[in-house]
């Protein structure tokens, strides 16, 4: 196998950041195809603590090449600053960025736009992370977003400003202001992104088809989750995009059957984060220890996570929309010394998720006993091979396995690149 597709199959945040890096180690390019900066993608390598959110996040290694795809959305000013820290880290050189000219912007009114619809919705918040991502698909599907090819056409620049403008000037009117599109204020501002994107400005799908024409390793990495959806997700409290493995081909503009595998991340339980459907959710003193224990805290917003028991049926459908041939289960060490820990494997009534949706899901329970020892999580958190883990805790693994019908291929046993068990070899 020489690709790879690493998802994530819940309501995102499962520690792709984590998997990424450490399977990247073998990776020649590492590829994101979709979203923008309302991921956040942590990466713990000793003391060093990165969070990626537009850089993919095989950037940790030297020589290996980061590239963003066509069906990204770019913040300029959040990408130089990532791109900055690091390399004031010595973790990457702004050479092994590509960047494709298709990609398209997320401008200054976009953030606003989203931060005034969010305020507008008072009751009826989506949740967004309000980085401006929804309004810039948005503007890409109803032909009138801007590309990160048009700063290099300033005259076709300024128009597609002027036609925003004047668009979204009404919307900006009804919400209250703010500073709208300022054209001119872009204008300005795209100088300054033209002459340090142009250098890893190019084709992304020529070269990452001939990397893998080459037989390179190639890693294509998702943001968000399968939940998060804009097709199949929990709508229409989903991001704005594809999140599924598919999207890595008309995301990177390479052809399906590029793809040799597709690995999904799910934790040992579940979190949401924004407004939605979670029929796993465990309210009150429980939830909360969830929390703490997995400090359950958004790496883009800060936000707390809302959390509950890993949903099979969920994870199951995951499986099949993401065409699954691995499995990654992280966190497992949060459970450890938990009370009482449960596993959702059905719903009632035959509720099934995307058929009837998860609004009226109500699931049903198995206890899962021989968590509640206070030295497990040590043992966890120490364990380098499967063999290392404690029975319980394989006895989980083996039933999630058996349940999604798909074998593990890596398990996470805290935040630490070295704190993972590689079951499978990915490439
Ligand atoms: P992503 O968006 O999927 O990359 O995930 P995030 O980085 O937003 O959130 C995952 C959080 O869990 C981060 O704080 C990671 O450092 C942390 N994490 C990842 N894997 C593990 C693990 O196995 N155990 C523990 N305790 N933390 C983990
Ligand atoms: P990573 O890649 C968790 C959620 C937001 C909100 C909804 C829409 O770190 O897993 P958006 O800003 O995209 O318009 O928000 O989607 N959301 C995420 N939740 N992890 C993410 O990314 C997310 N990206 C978006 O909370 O509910
Ligand atoms: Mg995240």
């Amino acid at each position: 196998m020489s690709t790879l597709a690493v998802i994530g199959a819940q309501w995102g945040d499962e520690g792709k950041g984590k998997v990424v890096d450490v399977i990247a180690r073998e990776a020649k390019v590492v590829a994101r195809f979709s979203g923008g900066n309302n991921a956040g993608h942590t990466l713990v390598i000793g003391d060093k603590k990165i969070i990626t959110h537009l850089v993919p996040s095989g950037c940790a290694y030297p020589g290996t090449l980061c590239v963003l795809g066509a069906g990204m959305v770019v913040d300029c000013d959040v990408l130089r600053e990532e791109l900055d820290a690091l390399e004031r880290q010595g973790l990457m050189q702004s050479g092994e960025l590509r960047v494709s000219y298709e990609a398209h912007l997320i401008l200054p009114y976009h953030r606003e736009l989203d931060g005034l619809r969010e305020d507008a919705r008072r009751d009826a918040k989506i949740g967004t992370t309000r980085r401006g991502v929804g309004p810039a698909y948005e503007a890409k599907a109803a032909r009138r977003g801007i590309k990160v090819r048009d700063l290099f056409n300033p005259e076709l620049l300024r128009s597609r400003l002027e036609l925003n403008r004047g668009v979204l000037a009404p919307e900006f009117e009804r919400l209250g202001g703010g500073r709208g599109v300022d054209v001119e204020a872009v204008m300005s501002q795209a100088d300054q992104w033209r002459s340090w994107l142009e250098p890893a400005v190019c084709d992304v799908g020529a070269l990452v088809h001939q990397a893998v024409v080459d037989g390179l390793p190639v890693l294509f990495e998702g943001a968000q989750g399968a939940l998060l959806d804009v097709d199949h997700g929990t709508y229409p409290f989903v991001t704005s995009t594809s999140t599924i493995a598919g999207a890595a081909c008309s995301g990177l503009g390479i052809g399906p059957t590029l793809i040799d595998g597709v690995w999904g991340i799910s934790k040992a339980y579940a979190t949401r984060v924004g407004a939605g459907p979670f029929p796993t959710r465990v309210d009150g003193a429980a939830g909360d220890a969830i929390r703490r224990a997995g400090a359950e805290f958004g790496a883009t917003t800060g936000r707390p996570r809302d959390c509950g028991w890993l949903d099979l049926p969920a994870l199951r459908y995951a499986a099949r929309l993401n065409g699954l041939t691995g499995l990654c289960v992280t966190k497992l060490d949060v459970l450890a010394g938990l009370a009482n820990v449960a596993i959702c494997v059905g719903y009632r009534d035959g509720v099934e998720p995307g058929r009837d949706g998860l609004e009226a899901a109500v699931p049903v329970y198995e206890s899962i006993s021989g968590w509640d020892d206070p030295a497990l999580r040590g043992r966890l958190e120490a364990a380098r091979r499967l063999a290392d883990l404690p029975v319980p805790v394989r006895a989980y693994l083996d039933r999630v396995a058996e349940a999604v019908g798909v074998p593990i291929t890596l398990v996470s046993v805290g935040p630490d690149r070295e704190q993972t068990i590689v079951v499978t070899t990915p490439f």
